[in-house]
């Protein structure tokens, strides 16, 4: 089962309706299923402001919060995996894309990506909400769902405690990751919000919906 089937099923069993879907940021190796929810449920997709999106219905802007009936998310600018990077922040919890991970955070090294930026995104902005505030990172390799700011400040390898600016940028910089193989099929997918992009080998077509599919009827 695709995921977007997956999270719309979730959605549907607690009675819900999917409103709005909202990208962190366009994202280099996964392709967003905002166009095919959108397909499906009618839900509007949110994309960052900045990047200017055709397909997008709302622009995502620093401090302008994204209503939903009694939901409100207010959107922070946290800059440094990608220059639109945004968390989102509601009450006692904060999603925070690939800014911060849970021990982790995402590479900067693409998408004018930039370490010393995402050190003060992660310090100055994510680790000054309060302690008890839940963290649901946009990604997690090992099965963790959830941390929280105040486990994160303590325990983050790379950014919490003590570790300077000059020591992340070190780390970043050494990191020796490979070029994400599906970058180029993902940001351009991406920047459609989750269309098929133009040369998309077959075996990836199932990743996406192609041009013309994408709207409702
Ligand atoms: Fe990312």
């Amino acid at each position: 089962m695709p995921t977007w089937q997956r999270d719309l099923e979730m959605v549907k069993s607690l009675g819900l309706r999917l409103a709005m879907t909202v990208d962190t940021h366009i994202h280099a190796d996964h392709i967003t299923s905002a166009a095919v929810l959108r397909r499906e449920s009618g839900s509007r997709i949110a994309m960052p402001a900045a990047e200017h999106l055709q397909c997008a219905d709302i622009g995502i802007e620093h401090n302008v919060p994204l209503t939903m009936g009694s939901v409100a998310l207010a959107p922070l600018h946290t800059p440094g995996h990608t220059e639109t990077h945004f968390s989102l922040h509601a009450g006692d919890r904060v999603f925070t894309g690939d800014a911060l991970l849970i021990d982790g955070c995402g590479r900067t090294d693409f998408q004018g990506g930039d370490a010393g930026t995402l050190y003060h995104s992660v310090r100055d902005i994510l680790f000054a909400l309060p302690n008890d505030t839940i963290v649901y990172p946009g990604h997690d390799y090992t099965g963790r769902h959830a941390s929280s700011i105040a486990q994160e400040r303590t325990r983050n390898p790379r950014l919490g405690g003590d570790r300077s600016l000059e020591a992340f940028v070190e780390i970043m910089a050494n990191l020796n990751l490979p070029y994400p193989k599906f970058i180029d099929h993902a940001v351009p997918g991406n920047r459609a919000c989750g269309l098929c992009p133009d040369n998309l080998p077959d075996h990836l077509t199932s990743y996406c919906p192609a041009v013309g599919e994408s709207r409702q009827g």
